[in-house]
This record gives structure tokens, sequence and C-alpha cells, in this order.
């Protein structure tokens, strides 16, 4: 069986949604101490919803296809569910990565949570703080 899937590679060559949004309502930026790849993520937000969303990775080909693929999720969902979007959805929605590539789809999911925390910031929208804790120490994307 190949190492990849047709999708991690596909979104890989093509990734899609890359690039900045200029004005941005929230702005993640999350990186790998271990690894040194960097995630960057733009939401544009509307009444809730995730109307735009972009990405620019500096980082290996699993953490760039894991950042289209989160990107395609999440655009035009309702925050709340953006907040839900787990690493595990996005491998899934792949169709899977090697166990030793699911730290780089870690990246994707934290880069999501760090530019809706910045949109809540921003906003002075109330959040439990808990929900961003592992982002702080981002202890398990060292795994
Ligand atoms: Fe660093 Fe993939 S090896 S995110």
């Amino acid at each position: 069986m190949a190492l990849y899937s047709d999708k991690v590679m596909d979104h890989f060559q093509n990734p899609r949604n890359v690039g900045k949004i200029e004005d941005a309502d929230g702005i993640g930026e999350v990186g790998n101490a271990k690894c040194g790849d960097i995630m960057r993520m733009y939401i544009k937000v509307s009444d809730g919803v995730i109307t735009d969303c972009k990405f620019n990775t500096f980082g290996c080909g699993s953490a760039i296809a894991t950042s289209s693929m989160a990107t395609e999720l999440i655009k035009g969902k309702p925050i709340e569910e953006a907040l839900e979007l787990s690493n595990k959805a996005v491998v899934e929605a792949l169709d899977g990565l090697p166990a030793y590539k699911l730290h780089c789809s870690v990246l994707a999911e934290e880069a999501v949570k760090a530019a809706v925390k910045d949109y809540y910031d921003k906003n002075g929208i109330a959040y439990d703080p808990e929900m961003f804790n592992n982002l702080e120490d981002c202890e398990h994307c060292h795994e």
C-alpha cells in the first residue's frame, strides 16, 4: 500500500485555500518545536459563521495536506463546529496518515483553534480558557 493516500497527495500537491486574508477576523499561528514547522491560519467570520479561511504552512507535506483539508472542513461552518474539529477528523477526511505523521495533523487542529481564540480575543467574546489550554503548552504536538 502506498504510504500516503491519494487524498493526502492531492491536498499536498494542490492545496486548497492557500494564502493570507488581509482583513482576517482571526489569525492563529502554531508551531511544532521539534520539527520547526509553522502553520498560520486566517479566518473571516460573519454572524458566527466562518465565511472564508486561508492558510500558510511552512512545513512538511502532511502539515500542508492537513491544513488544506482543515480549511475545507471549517469553511462555511459555524465557529463552534470549527472548534470541535479534531485532528482525527482531518486525518479521516484525508483517508489516513502514517502513525508517525499524526502529529502534523495536530498542528492543523491547533491552528484552527488559535485562529478562533484570536477572533474571540479581538471581539471581547468570553470563552472558557480551558478550551485553549493545549495551545499554551503544546505538549502533545511534540509526541
Ligand atoms: Fe513537522 Fe509534519 S514534520 S508538522
